[in-house]
């Protein structure tokens, strides 16, 4: 395949149409000699109470690799090559647990009972209010105090023959962090041999509560730890997004991106309009907002694409959620040290979070995020590797 970089750049959306694709791993290797999928069960350290914690290494029948630990459901390392074959970790994240435990922007994790925000840190469901730990400006923050990314979970190997695959389980008790009902989570990480990297999000619960599970895995598809993000191009396929106040509550409105420097219908560096005279950009300090997204949730649709032009990396999210958070790791600030001693400075990753819109237990206008006894919450996202 002869892919002519300048005739790809001027946009992305030729990608999706199917312009340009590279091969996966596994077909660029010579099938008699192709290694098969394995998944590898090493110890990760241990917490502070003496708890053993355990990180599993994932990889398809090529190059590709994601590493996940049992602490938090984290993904603490994602491996492929660039156009030239060069091998990068394009996630941030630490060596050994300790550094999860002490320096915690949720790195790779797995985000609950709530991800993303929740006004004044309460909601009201059948009649009752809700109070929740206020963890972010009288907010709360992803799940509270101690949500899913600080929780042990309990791994299973799910492998088959072609898939390596990783189940991860945990049980919330009825309270905890303040949510009401015992919500059973179940998630399991496997790789394609396409380089997919899918996520399937199940969970039940046994009294009506409120639930948006999501995974917080910060990208630098330069490779963690090398520079800043501004340089990548951004595609995001949505029309409209949930505008916040300045303590990134959304207002309830859906807003057109039509004119924004937050519009990224067409591809864009991210860096070009981060700095733009706009509200919305003030008050996330860059781009810190929910895209709702055009396909409206329930199929596995294409949301999202990134290029990073030196590398030639690339990575494609598919969701069959509503929602998409792109943050730009604003609140990054060069303090954290992480693998391999590598700063992680300012803006020096971005994440995009597949969702249900934040706040939505206090927005009855917005997608409900309510699950009931009986009933399975059960969203699928998909993070697709390639380079070119
Ligand atoms: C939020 C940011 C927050 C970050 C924490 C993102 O999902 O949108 O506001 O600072 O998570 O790492």
């Amino acid at each position: 395949m002869n892919c002519d970089r300048r005739q790809m750049m001027g946009t992305l959306a030729a990608l999706a149409l199917g312009a340009c694709s590279t091969k996966p791993a596994s077909e660029t290797s010579s099938t008699s000699n192709a290694p098969s999928p394995t998944m590898k069960k090493d110890s990760f350290g241990k917490l502070p109470d003496g708890s053993a914690v355990d990180l599993f290494t994932l990889t398809n029948a090529g190059a590709f690799s994601v590493a996940i630990t049992n602490y938090g459901g984290r993904i603490t390392s994602i491996k492929f090559p660039d156009k030239n074959g060069k091998v990068a970790d394009v996630v941030l994240g630490f060596d050994t647990v300790d550094g999860y435990v002490a320096d915690n922007p949720y790195f790779g994790a797995l985000i609950g009972r709530y991800g993303n925000r929740i006004g004044h840190a309460q909601f009201k469901l059948d009649g009752k209010t809700y109070k929740l730990e206020a963890n972010d400006n009288g907010n709360s923050l992803h799940g509270g105090k101690k949500g899913f990314d600080k929780v042990l979970w309990t791994a299973k190997d799910v492998s088959t023959k072609d898939l390596p695959a990783l189940e991860l389980t945990y049980v919330s008790k009825d309270g905890e962090e303040g949510y009401p009902g015992t919500l059973t989570s179940v998630v399991t990480y496997s790789l394609s041999p396409a380089n997919e990297l899918k996520i399937d999000y199940h969970a039940t619960t046994d009294k009506n509560t409120v639930l948006n599970l999501t995974n917080h895995a910060y990208y630098n598809l330069a490779g963690a730890g090398e520079g800043d993000i501004l340089g990548h191009h951004m595609m995001i396929t949505a029309s409209k997004f949930t505008p916040v106040d300045k303590t990134l509550i959304p207002t309830g409105e859906l807003k057109s991106l039509d004119g924004s420097p937050l519009d990224f219908r067409e591809a864009k560096a991210i860096g070009e309009r981060i700095d733009a005279n706009d509200e919305q950009l003030k008050f996330g300090k860059g781009y810190d907002h929910n895209y709702v997204l055009d396909a409206k949730g329930g199929t596995l649709t294409q949301c999202a694409m990134v290029h990073e032009p030196k590398s030639g990396r690339m990575m494609e999210v598919l969701t069959t959620q509503p929602g998409l958070q792109f943050y730009t790791g604003n609140f990054l600030d060069g303090t954290i040290k992480g693998k391999g001693g590598k700063v992680y400075g300012h803006r020096g990753a971005f994440c995009l979070e597949t969702q249900h819109f934040p706040d939505s237990p206090n927005k009855p206008s917005f997608p409900t995020a309510e699950l009931k006894p009986g009933e399975t919450y059960q969203q699928t996202t998909v993070y697709k590797f390639s380079a070119m």
